[in-house]
């Protein structure tokens, strides 16, 4: 694993990340939720929001392909659905990055046939130049550049998910 340029930091990630924590734990107050993470690119992010979530909730995953391995053309394949109903919950459902918006509009599409209470959208990153649909995120890390990013769960390849902090991948 080579060394990348540091786009975000660890210490910039915890304190974004225990921040979103705080706020969904105000605005949920009262209330159970659901927490769907968008395997894989989400298992870092997470691990750690629930952890700074303070409300009694159940996490869920679900996994998803999107056809000829390319994000841009909305095709999504679920490759491993939820464990239980979402049926009355209200959900979370976390995303480790919205680049065209395309797979997480089909997965809200997806979600709402189950009659779900109520979904909001939580997303570490955002890179608004290349939106194609607007996809309402009611939490956001950050927004970032037209760049390619890894580290922090996020992949180039299967690579990379395990880098602590966010880098910018430039093919060598
Ligand atoms: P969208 O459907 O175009 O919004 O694609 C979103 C998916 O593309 C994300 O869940 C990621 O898996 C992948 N993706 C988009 N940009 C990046 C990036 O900079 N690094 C790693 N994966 C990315
Ligand atoms: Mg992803």
């Amino acid at each position: 694993m080579r060394e990348l340029e540091p786009l975000i930091t660890e210490e910039r990630l915890r304190a974004r990340v225990a921040q979103l924590g705080r706020e969904i734990t105000r605005d949920f107050a009262g209330q159970t939720l659901v927490v769907v993470a968008v395997l894989k690119g989400s298992f870092v992010f997470v691990a750690d929001l629930v952890r700074s979530i303070a409300l009694p909730l159940e996490v869920e995953f679900i996994g998803i392909s999107s056809y000829a391995g390319t994000s841009s053309t909305g095709v999504v394949q679920i490759t491993q659905d939820l464990s239980r109903s979402i049926e009355g919950e209200h959900v979370l459902l976390v995303e480790d990055i919205i680049d065209s918006g395309l797979t997480m509009s089909y997965l809200l599409d997806n979600l709402s046939t189950r009659h779900p209470a109520s979904v909001q959208v939580c997303a570490l990153l955002e890179k608004p130049a290349r939106a194609k649909v607007r996809v309402p995120i009611a939490y956001k890390g950050f927004e970032i550049p037209d760049e390619f990013v890894v580290g922090y769960g996020l992949d180039v390849d299967g690579k990379y998910r395990n880098l602590p902090y966010l880098g910018i991948f430039r093919a060598p």
